[in-house]
């Protein structure tokens, strides 16, 4: 049986089924789900997922809405820019492409935040158009399985990838199957041919895993270039007013956290110092630091607790919000467990 003949019968019977956005070939809803998907697990993304379809349940209503809205419902979820993109996405199909998503790879990828393998898992999934994916998970797979030493780091590398994940496709009943098979490639991904613990009994491509055969799966994917992993500290201006609500800025459009609300936050103590009223500078105090990882640094947080009235801060782009009204704003999941914490 051919590579992909494997892949397509293994997802029948054990690739992963009933998800809300595999019994619709609706690209909004697929796109939505990709997007969703690319940094996140499928158990986190459902309730995102349920969220967005019932208050967007297509695309025109979600470029009618305000992008505060929208990393509204995304709080939490990280990663803010596919947000950002998503929602100018969404403006775009209505502007350029009269409400409905390009219906191939090669203009799905035209779109902002849509990749080329992102462009690839819409169309086969939509309109079973013969293109191949190539995520994390899926260079893992097929690395292993062809036995593709050579560095992924190295952009040519990568393309020869791509070009024997073309030659792997199905040939024949390409709406039923370029679905099945690209959800076989992912799932495999996901569930069978892990990084560390491939689990290589339970893989219908073990007989011709060139990885397995030389006794080292988890030798491959090669990528030698490590991300070096920075780390950056700020200091948050926590301040309260006597009624309990707290000030929040917007970030600015660019950097950590791109439009989301926020406490205040400066490079070092002494600059949110700095920027409060000379009388209210002894009134600090400064609350446990937390650490939180985002994709190539942690961030050290040091909250700092001050309580005032009247605008905090000197420069100010700033607001009260009360508790019923910043639950509601799009607020970095740290910020928001902070305040939740009070
Ligand atoms: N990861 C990316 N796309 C996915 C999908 N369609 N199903 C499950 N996991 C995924």
């Amino acid at each position: 049986m051919t590579f992909a003949g494997r892949v397509v019968r293994w997802q029948r019977t054990h690739g992963r089924s009933g998800l809300p956005w595999q019994d619709t070939r609706d690209p909004y809803r697929v796109w939505l789900s990709e997007i969703m998907l690319q940094q996140t697990q499928v158990a986190t993304v459902l309730d995102y997922y349920a969220r967005f379809i019932a208050r967007f349940p297509h695309v025109r209503a979600l470029a009618a809405a305000e992008l505060d809205e929208v990393l509204a419902l995304w709080s939490g979820l990280g990663y803010y820019s596919r947000a950002r993109n998503m929602h100018r996405c969404a403006r775009e199909v209505m502007a350029l492409h009269g409400g409905e998503f390009p219906g191939n790879a090669l203009a799905l990828r035209t779109l902002p935040g849509v990749g080329r393998s992102t462009a690839a898992a819409i169309a086969a999934f939509c309109f079973g158009e013969r293109v191949a994916i190539l995520d994390g998970n899926v260079k893992r797979v097929l690395a292993r399985a062809l036995g593709f030493g050579a560095d992924l780091a190295v952009a040519a590398h990568e393309r020869a990838l791509w070009a024997h994940a073309e030659t792997l496709l199905p040939r024949r009943a390409l709406r039923e199957a370029m679905p099945r098979y690209t959800q076989g490639l992912m799932d495999l991904g996901a569930q069978v041919c892990l990084p560390r613990r491939p689990d290589c009994p339970a893989c219908p491509l073990r007989e011709l895993c060139v990885a397995r055969r030389e006794g080292h799966p988890q030798r491959y994917p090669v990528k030698t270039r490590r991300i070096a992993r920075g780390s950056q500290s700020l200091w948050l201006l926590h301040a309260r007013a006597p009624d309990g609500s707290v000030w929040l800025e917007q970030r600015p459009s660019t950097g950590i956290w791109a439009g989301l609300y926020c406490l205040p936050a400066f490079d070092s103590r002494d600059a949110l110092r700095g920027a409060l009223p000379p009388a209210r500078r002894r009134e600090l105090v400064d609350q446990e630091p937390i650490v939180h990882a985002l994709t190539h640094k942690d961030l050290h947080l040091h909250p700092v607790r001050a309580a005032v009235s009247g605008a905090p801060v000197r420069a100010t782009r700033g607001a009260w919000f009360a508790s019923h009204q910043w639950a509601r704003l799009g607020l970095p999941a740290p910020i928001r467990r902070l305040l939740a914490d009070g």
